[in-house]
């Protein structure tokens, strides 16, 4: 996998990703780390910037500092940083013109869309971004969060595991069973569902029918009928998992990552659900728990694996076509695209 990673990491750096949420940003620098990068966030009048979190008088992390006016101040020895990571005062030096031209700190790009900030960790060269997936020219959409018909909520968990692996658990049915059994699906009562796979260029869709409600306490609680249900993976690192019902969308589950390291990946879970007639606020009330348990199930059995593989490292896994998603986030993640869409399609007992 450490090559795997390693790769990744330069095929990632291409896109938009999660850097926090705005509501994250107050008046104070926030300093986060994404695939192994420092960097620190902050506010001014100007906006929200990016920088990379280190003073580079002392290797002092930017991100303890402040703000001030227009900049950041280093908390060491005061340098002052504008937004674009130029240096603007050298306190203590008389004449502290000619040497803070040469002084910066390397900026990086900045998207604030639907409540969360983006950054790049490295821009195209010549801004050519032809080559990428959609993903290194916007932001992944999340323009369901103003949907006024559609009510969201969203918290943040820690995943102790690679990107891969993380992924694969969102997005893998089988595993229900077994680690949420009885709360998503239960091993005794299984349903022959088929699920057909399309991958197109940087993303991956799986589109399960002919599985009714299951048995798990979530279904029977929260879905009506299900007729159709959707796993979705996109790169750099966004999983969806959509369940309709006769009557539309039924629940929309989005995972969005922030690639923190090797081995661990922050994740803001956002439950998506139609607005109607029970107040939001009781819907939150009824649904988090489930999903808090469900993530909890989850987190559990990654962090195992987890564990695992960087006790004896991963070795050659063995798969069989019930593991659907898998390939494909191995493939995207190492930067492949599908100029074609492909398809394939199995029949399952879920
Ligand atoms: S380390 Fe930042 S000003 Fe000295
Ligand atoms: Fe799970």
């Amino acid at each position: 996998m450490r090559d795997h990673y390693v790769h990744m990491k330069e095929v990632l750096k291409r896109y938009w990703l999660v850097a926090c949420r705005e509501s994250e940003l107050g008046r104070k620098p926030v300093g986060v780390t994404v695939l192994d990068e420092p960097v620190v966030l902050f506010r001014t009048g100007q906006g929200i910037h990016a920088l990379r979190d280190v003073c580079p008088h002392r290797r002092v992390p930017l991100s303890k500092g402040w703000v001030k006016e227009e900049a950041i101040v280093c908390p060491y020895h005061g340098w002052e940083f504008s937004g674009e990571g130029v240096c603007r005062r050298v306190p203590g030096l008389m004449d502290d013109d000619r040497c803070k031209k040469q002084i910066r700190v390397t900026a990086l790009p900045v998207r604030v869309r639907d409540g969360f900030v983006w950054i790049k960790l490295r821009e195209e060269p010549g801004g050519n971004e032809e080559a990428g997936g959609s993903g290194t020219k916007e932001p992944f959409d999340l323009s369901f969060l103003r949907d006024p018909s559609l009510y969201s909520f969203i918290w943040k968990v820690e995943v102790k595991g690679n990107l891969v692996n993380a992924f694969e658990n969102l997005l893998d049915g089988t595993h229900t069973h077994f680690v949420h059994a009885g709360l998503i699906r239960t091993d005794s009562n299984r349903q022959q569902v088929s699920a057909k796979l399309t991958a197109h260029r940087d993303h991956v869709e799986i589109e399960y029918s002919g599985e009714s409600k299951q048995a798990g306490l979530i279904s029977q609680l929260l879905e009506r009928d299900r007729q159709t249900s959707y796993g979705r993976f996109f790169m750099p690192g966004i999983a969806q998992i959509e369940y309709r019902s006769r009557k539309g969308l039924s629940m929309l589950i989005t995972a969005v990552a922030r690639p923190v390291s090797e081995a661990v990946q922050d994740v803001y879970a956002i439950i998506t659900v139609k607005r109607g007639i029970v107040p939001n606020f009781i819907k939150r009330l009824v649904i988090a728990p489930f999903f808090k348990t469900a993530l909890k199930q989850d987190l559990r059995i990654v962090e195992l694996q987890q564990n695992w593989i960087e006790r004896c490292g991963e070795g050659r896994l063995v798969s069989t076509e019930a593991d659907l998603m898998r390939p494909f986030i191995e493939q995207l993640t190492k930067g492949r695209y599908y100029e074609k869409p492909l398809e394939r399609e199995v029949q399952l007992l879920l």
